[in-house]
């Protein structure tokens, strides 16, 4: 079947595609390329820790681009901050099984909106004595961000404006969209 006819269309809640899955597979292709060259000298598997929902495509396609040893694990994490909270509480529902201490630990997140789930998990992570702390999300939303943090590695920036696929939801629709779509704003 070509190609085209397999890409689900936009739905009335879409306004129009941000980054096609090309684009995506390109650009993922190069952050896997600067981790392998980043992290090549390490001893040990490097901890891939995705924040669960939102990475876990990010991560399934950025794993199998790694030429260096590592291993997968998950976190969970609820953000009241996503829901309008300003105070930004985080708390964690399900931790990763990995003893992180003395390991290298990538963070691997779908979006830096607020940066408030980053922030918690950088402090939590630096506490338990990993040797490293790095992060890599795909997509970045500069103009909300409410606390100063650094990415190491960064898919793509973009506007305000709320996205969905590749991982991302809208109450859960469209995670699964093989593309980055932004939404009609929600009323
Ligand atoms: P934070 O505000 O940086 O803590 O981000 C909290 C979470 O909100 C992210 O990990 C995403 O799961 C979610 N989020 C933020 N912006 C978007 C968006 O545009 N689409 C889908 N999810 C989003
Ligand atoms: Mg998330």
């Amino acid at each position: 079947m070509a190609k085209s006819l397999t890409i689900p269309p936009l739905t009335e809640d879409l306004a129009q595609v941000l980054i096609d899955a090309d684009t995506i597979d390109r650009r993922v292709n190069e952050l896997a390329q600067q981790i392998n060259h980043d992290y090549k000298d390490i001893n040990e598997p490097l901890i891939l820790v995705g924040v669960l929902k939102g990475s876990f495509i990010f991560l399934a396609d950025l794993c199998r681009k790694l030429t260096i040893p590592h291993i997968v694990d998950f976190i969970a994490i609820s953000s009241y901050g996503a829901a309008g909270d300003k105070q930004g509480n985080v708390r964690m529902l399900m931790d990763i099984r990995e003893n992180m201490a003395g390991r290298h630990v990538l963070i691997v997140e779908d979006i830096l909106d607020s940066g408030n789930t980053l922030a918690y998990l950088q402090r939590n992570f630096t506490t338990r004595d990993a040797k490293s702390v790095r992060i890599a999300s795909f997509l970045d939303k500069p103009e909300r961000h409410k606390v100063d943090l650094h990415l190491d590695y960064m898919g793509f920036t973009i506007p305000d404006v709320w996205v969905v696929g590749y991982g991302l939801d809208y109450k859960e629709k469209y995670r699964t969209l093989p593309y980055i779509a932004e939404m009609y704003p929600v009323h």
